[in-house]
């Protein structure tokens, strides 16, 4: 067999090219790559198992996850094996982006897979961000509805934007279907394509090792295969019995089926935007749109760019001062804004948290009524409107 399949393939020149020594000093961070990669595959898998069963409708959506959680056989180990891998791959990416700006590896000539790194960034929050409205509760709706009218904001594409993510004025039943094709088609061939031209570009120019290898101790380290590769799926193993507890102790949430007339609900995105939402708080009136669109553009721009503007020695971080003081000024805004947000009772803007409850309750009447409140007044009102209302209304009666 194995000389059959070596007549034909290459696989001599291919096991030659596995088996290329690595750079001499790498340590266990340079696995945070494969990581992610892992989640990806575990996410694929898992979310095709759970694509049997479920139904992208406002009628059917929230009874199908149902199902899956309580009928289905597995159904809620797969289910939260999904959610809690959403998460982990979050947190595995932001650490690999770290691990690659701790050692410098996005320096030249490894640019390009820095940029192709980064889409592969917004690709995975993009999978988090289709991925939360899919059980049509009403934490999913009503986030949803919050995420699609932020970027309502941006400046001249921002309502083009948001009425093609919605499909229509509201979020219903063609906005479920279009989040579900991007989760489920676009942004998986996005990323495995995204993730080929990643791993090619990492194995053409070879792993950066640690800054401090000599031009010799970059070809004399363990090879690729066995050693990194056995490690790596010792990693793989330890992350996949930490998810399967996750999936078996701690049961995924499923809120009541999405209302979108019950405008008093008070949204919240997943952990991971959070940072994002906390900040709009800081932004009001005609600042509104620093926190909405020019805050995470310029950073994401900057983030892109990263290798174009640093041009600096390759060293490792903390012999790098100005680098140093941005990841850590970074890191600190991030996780400060998260914890900051998923701690705040209610989301509410400054104005309002400085008021007595009684007066709150006048600026955001508990009746979703919202002709008294005068467009741009209170900017971090995401109420709906009258007719948004009654538009969603006929949306909930036409599927009844
Ligand atoms: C789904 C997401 C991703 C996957 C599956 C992935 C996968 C990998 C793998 C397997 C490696 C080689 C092993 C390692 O160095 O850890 C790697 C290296 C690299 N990644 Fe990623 N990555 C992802 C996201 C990112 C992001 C978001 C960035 C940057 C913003 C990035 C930038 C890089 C760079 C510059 C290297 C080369 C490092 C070196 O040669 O030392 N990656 N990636």
């Amino acid at each position: 067999m194995k000389q059959f399949l070596n007549d034909r393939l290459p696989l001599d020149g291919v096991m030659a090219h596995l088996r290329k020594p690595l750079p001499k000093h790498i340590n266990l961070l340079f696995s945070l790559g494969s990581l992610a990669m892992f989640l990806l595959l575990l996410q694929a898998a898992t979310g095709a198992f759970l694509a049997l069963s479920y139904s992208p409708s406002p009628d059917h959506a929230h009874n199908a996850v149902n199902y899956i959680t309580n009928e289905v056989p597995f159904g809620n180990f797969v289910r939260g094996l999904h959610h809690w891998g959403a998460s982990a791959m979050v947190i595995i990416v932001f650490l690999h982006i770290l691990r690659v700006v701790l050692y410098g590896s996005y320096k030249a000539p490894r640019e390009l897979t820095w940029v192709v790194g980064v889409l592969l960034l917004l690709v995975t929050l993009g999978f988090g961000f289709t991925g939360y409205l899919l059980p049509w509760d009403e934490k999913a709706y009503w986030a949803t509805v919050v995420g699609i009218e932020i970027s309502s904001t941006a400046p001249i594409l921002g309502d083009v934007v948001a009425k093609v993510m919605r499909g229509g004025a509201e979020v219903g039943a063609v906005t479920l279907s279009r989040f579900y094709a991007l989760h489920t088609i676009w942004l998986p061939w996005l990323a495995f394509g995204l993730v080929g031209v990643h791993l090619f570009l990492v194995r053409f120019y070879g792993s950066s090792g640690l800054p401090k290898n000599t031009p010799e101790e970059m070809k004399t380290g363990k090879p690729f295969y066995p050693d990194q590769v056995f490690e790596d799926v010792v990693g793989m193993l330890i992350l996949f019995v930490i998810l399967a507890c996750a999936a078996l102790f701690a049961p995924v949430p499923l809120e009541d089926v999405a209302d979108p007339t019950n405008a008093d609900y008070d949204p919240r995105p997943e952990w991971y935007f959070l940072f994002l939402f906390q900040l709009l708080k800081y932004f009001q009136g005609p600042f509104e749109i620093l926190g909405t669109f020019v805050i995470p553009t310029v950073g994401m721009l900057l983030l892109l760019f990263l290798p174009f503007l640093d041009r600096s020695e390759r060293k490792v971080l903390w012999k790098r001062p100005i680098a140093m003081t941005v990841t850590s000024v970074c890191v600190v805004a991030i996780v400060g804004l998260t914890i900051l947000g998923a701690t705040a009772p209610k989301l509410e803007t400054q104005e309002e948290a400085a008021q007595p409850a009684d007066e709150v309750q006048q600026v955001i009447p508990p009746d979703t009524e919202t002709e008294n409140v005068d467009e741009g007044e209170d900017v971090f009102d995401f109420q709906l409107t009258e007719e948004e209302i009654e538009g969603a209304r006929e949306v909930g009666e036409e599927s009844e």
